[in-house]
């Protein structure tokens, strides 16, 4: 291991002393400061997790006004849990969310479980999460590690290495356990993660306003465009994609659309779609059948959107027994996520007759453009409703 330029006990000490004295100057006023009880801390851990503290804000306080408890949360149908989380992102954390508060309802009496090993059990919670929840409740002796406090251990500890690799992230629990003090660990664990987040952040760190300038080896060797190393870069998939809007009576107000719940292995679980299908264009390594329902075009090659709109229809009557024409719209979106980079093109239907078949096991509805705002949806599929009526002339 690395020689930590904080071993000395003494330095450890003033290091602790002029961190906790910078946060309690500068602490951000969030609401789950306010009141730190295990289940706030978690949900806006949880929502960290995802995104920066300013969009975290909104989607906290309605969160927490709509499920004031763990109990309420679990109580829930999972549908409104997922709505409350649109827009954030990584849904699989919302539902792992939703089923750790019926393991706490059923398996710890509705109280948020207060020892380590049990709140690690927890469905979707890690080391860093479980950590995090018990030192800024409970202020227990526990370590965190996540993006911020990553970034300025890496520098605190000049670690030249990628610090995602194994031997980095050993480092650095063990740096983070060696710092906590005996009182005020969530406090201590929470301005790690300030400092990080609005001091020494990844690019143009402020040095000069950081409480820790002195123990900085990185700062020392002006080292600060270096450290942390860059990461190997993600490979990104391309995909190809189709959406159909299906729809009766589109030149009325009460023009329904026909919308899919996405099942249990696809990309958006438990959300509303509309029906949608993977097209061959570009390389067809990069065309993940599983990710939507088996759903893909098998068609060598597609010459045209007027082909294309042929296959469609067949895949439609196919998948809903629904018979359809369709055409291609102007509407075309670009969407990444997670490793995925989406380009989908949107087709409606002009015509629509035969009877809706549920029997591949699907679940499907017909729904206003009112009634679609209320429903979860993917996230490509709700930037595609927010278009709605599409302009037909
Ligand atoms: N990022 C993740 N958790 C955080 C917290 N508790 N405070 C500041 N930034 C964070």
């Amino acid at each position: 291991m690395l020689d930590l330029p904080l071993s000395d006990p003494t330095a450890r000490t003033k290091f602790r002393r002029a961190i906790l004295k910078w946060f309690d100057a500068n602490q951000r006023d969030l609401p789950w400061r306010r009141n730190r009880t295990p289940y706030g801390i978690w949900v806006s851990e949880i929502m960290l997790q995802q995104t920066q503290v300013a969009t975290v804000l909104d989607y906290y306080n309605r969160f927490i006004k709509r499920f004031p408890t763990v109990s309420k949360l679990a109580a829930a149908d999972q549908s409104e849990v997922l709505k409350l989380w649109e827009g954030l992102g990584y849904y699989r954390r919302a539902r792992q969310m939703h089923s750790a508060a019926q393991v706490v309802v059923e398996h710890h009496n509705g109280k948020f479980p207060e020892t380590f090993d049990e709140v690690l059990a927890l469905p979707g919670i890690g080391r860093y999460t479980a950590g995090a929840i018990l030192s800024i409740s409970l202020d227990q002796k526990l370590p965190i590690l996540e993006g911020n406090t990553q970034r300025l251990f890496a520098r605190l500890m000049q670690l030249t290495d990628d610090p995602k690799i194994s031997s980095s992230q050993k480092a650095m629990w063990l740096f983070s356990e060696s710092l906590l003090p005996k009182k005020r660990c969530g406090d201590f664990n929470q301005s790690l993660m300030e400092l990080g987040s609005e001091i020494c952040t990844p690019k143009s760190p402020d040095c000069e306003h950081c409480p820790v300038i002195n123990f900085c080896p990185t700062f020392a060797n002006q080292l600060q465009d270096k450290i942390p190393a860059s990461s190997k870069k993600m490979k990104y998939e391309s995909l190809h994609e189709a959406v159909v809007l299906v729809c009766r009576s589109p030149a009325s107000k009460k023009a329904k659309y026909l919308v899919r719940l996405c099942g249990p292995d696809e990309r958006w679980t438990g959300l509303w779609d509309f029906p949608r299908f993977e097209l061959p264009q570009g390389s067809a390594k990069s065309i993940n059948n599983k990710s939507i329902n088996n759903r893909a075009i098998d068609s060598k090659a597609i010459n045209s959107k007027a082909q294309l709109a042929t296959l469609l229809n067949q895949h439609i009557l196919k998948t809903t027994g629904l018979q359809v024409e369709t055409s291609s719209t102007s509407i075309a979106l670009k969407h990444a996520v997670t490793r995925f980079r989406i380009t989908l093109d949107v087709f409606q239907t002009s015509t629509v007759s035969g009877r809706l078949n549920k029997t591949n096991g699907q679940t499907y509805q017909w729904a206003t453009i009112d009634e679609l705002k209320l429903l979860a949806m993917s996230t490509t599929g709700r930037k595609v409703a927010s278009q709605l009526p599409l302009d037909t002339a």
